[in-house]
């Protein structure tokens, strides 16, 4: 931790167990403050830190992570910066100076969170433009509202960028064998191997593996259980697999959203605007596919645009494997067909042909950084003005993420004209019957989505997918 190297044994009197947050094993155990905490649920951005670790490539990057979402067990062979770690022999880090020059602060409780997210992205070598600025910061919220200036400070850093391909930071060595934790809050167990994880999820069937815990951790907190057995799978390499077979890109369920995001988009280039509305870039690096589909919210996002590709799941247990279309995986209200001792590994998306269409919205009350009220997601052939294979994904329109047969049904075979789709739209209010809740009204959710059929044409219209 910031240049320094620290060991846990967790067997001494007053060691933490390795279930706690980092946030509350700085803030609690190190007595490091300077990492704030504001909602402790990813939302905020005040509790942020750096972390560099190697990638699935073997380099070594660094980003920002909410420390609140994250679980000290993590922190095993990596390297974690604070905002007490940045400035150097009494001299302020650049990102600190630009953002007093340029009074990036108020009430100051954002800020080191703020200087933390533009502290990772600066040393990667990332350029400070006002697209780049809103991704960088897009999990930071500044309740005093101080934007102007703070970007005027990440712009004012153009000038000392340093172009880099890798940071220049020292990693230690990760533990060489499986780790086996019991502590008062139960087994923390982290194995090496897919293979060890499947034999751990066969004896202990109830222990959730965890992945990204933006899930695992927002619900210790609203909860606080006393125990929280786990099987932690966040570095487990076989599961962040992608590889490109048979018609299919396959990417490993372990992925983070924004790795999925970075192999779909250059296929799909629809879904960016779509996968750039999950969370924030630092709840998409940590969060995982296979997390986000294990969770079968009916808002969550991932679900409605694999249905819409028509994408597969591969499941694997102990004793073997067995692959499942996401039309058949949820099977009702936060409730899918994997068994208690299966796991997710993987997920098969079809590559597009010349004449694939393809369609992803969200709408949200909020632009950035909020559930979804409803999705839309859709994909498919037009050939000689014909709509072949339409395959469609929608979320928060029924108790869990759907496609419509009906619709589908409908399309095929039918011209790819605006009349087609204004017809299809008016089937919405038939063949869905949703709820009102606190994000919109089941007359806004039938309203919108009608509109999204309309809207479908007319985006894909005069061009195919590749833009
Ligand atoms: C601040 C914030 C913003 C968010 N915004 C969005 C958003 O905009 N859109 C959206 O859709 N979601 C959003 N989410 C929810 C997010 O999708 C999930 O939190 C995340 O994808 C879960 O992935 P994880 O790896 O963090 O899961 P974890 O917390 O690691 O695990 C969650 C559950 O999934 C299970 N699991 C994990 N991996 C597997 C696997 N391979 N096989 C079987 N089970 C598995 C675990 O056992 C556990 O029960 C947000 C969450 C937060 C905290
Ligand atoms: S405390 Fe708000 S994001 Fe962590
Ligand atoms: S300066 Fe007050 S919250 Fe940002």
């Amino acid at each position: 931790m910031n240049g320094n190297p620290v060991t846990l044994d967790f067997c001494e009197h007053g060691t933490p167990d390795p279930q706690i947050t980092v946030l509350k094993y700085l803030r609690d155990h190190r007595k490091m403050t300077g990492t704030k905490e504001g909602c402790g649920t990813g939302d905020c951005g005040s509790c942020m830190v750096a972390l560099a670790q190697k990638n699935t490539e073997g380099y070594t990057v660094l980003y920002a992570v909410n420390s609140c979402l994250m679980l000290l067990g993590m922190l095993d062979g990596k390297h974690l910066i604070t905002i007490e770690g940045i400035a150097k022999n009494g001299k302020l880090h650049p990102v600190q100076e630009a953002l007093l020059h340029r009074k990036g602060t108020q009430c100051g409780f954002c800020t080191p969170g703020v200087a933390m997210s533009s502290f990772a992205a600066y040393e990667s070598g990332r350029k400070f433009t006002p697209e780049s600025i809103k991704e960088i910061l897009s999990g930071n919220l500044c309740r005093c509202t101080g934007y102007e200036s703070i970007r005027e400070a990440l712009i004012d850093l153009n000038k000392t960028a340093q172009s880099l391909t890798e940071p220049n930071i020292e990693l230690p060595p990760a533990l060489p064998g499986e780790f086996f934790w019991e502590g008062s809050m139960g087994p923390y167990i982290k194995p090496q191997t897919v293979s060890s994880l499947l034999e751990y999820k066969r004896k202990y069937p109830g222990y959730p593996i965890v992945s990204g815990a933006s899930d695992f951790s927002v619900k210790n907190i609203l909860e606080e259980p006393a125990r929280r057995p786990l099987i932690d799978s966040s570095d487990l390499e076989e599961l962040k697999h992608i590889q490109t077979e048979e018609g299919c890109i396959k990417i490993g369920a372990g992925s983070s959203v924004e790795a999925f995001k970075n192999e779909l988009v250059p296929l799909y280039p629809a879904a960016e605007e779509y996968l750039l509305s999950f969370a924030s870039l630092p709840v998409r690096i940590k969060a995982s596919i296979g997390g986000s589909l294990a969770g079968a919210s009916s808002v969550g996002d991932i679900m409605p645009l694999l249905l819409a590709l028509n994408a597969q799941l591969e499941l694997r247990t102990s004793g073997g494997n067995r692959t499942v279309s996401c039309k058949a995986f949820n099977t009702g209200y936060h409730a899918h067909l994997l068994e208690p001792y299966e796991i997710i590994y993987a997920v098969r998306i079809p590559l597009p042909s010349k004449t694939t269409k393809f369609f992803a919205h969200k709408q949200s009350r909020r632009k950035d950084m909020d559930i979804s009220t409803l999705t839309f997601c859709m994909g498919f052939e037009v050939v000689n003005g014909t709509i072949y294979h339409a395959s469609t994904g929608f979320g928060g329109m029924a108790p869990t993420p759907v496609s419509s047969g009906e619709l589908e049904d409908f399309l095929n075979g039918r011209s790819f004209s605006e009349d087609t789709f204004a017809r299809a739209s008016a089937l919405i209010p038939q063949l869905f019957s949703t709820i009102s809740d606190v994000r919109g009204s089941a007359d806004y959710r039938i309203t919108i989505a009608s509109h999204l059929l309309v809207s479908c044409f007319l985006e894909t219209q005069g061009r195919n997918n590749d833009g």
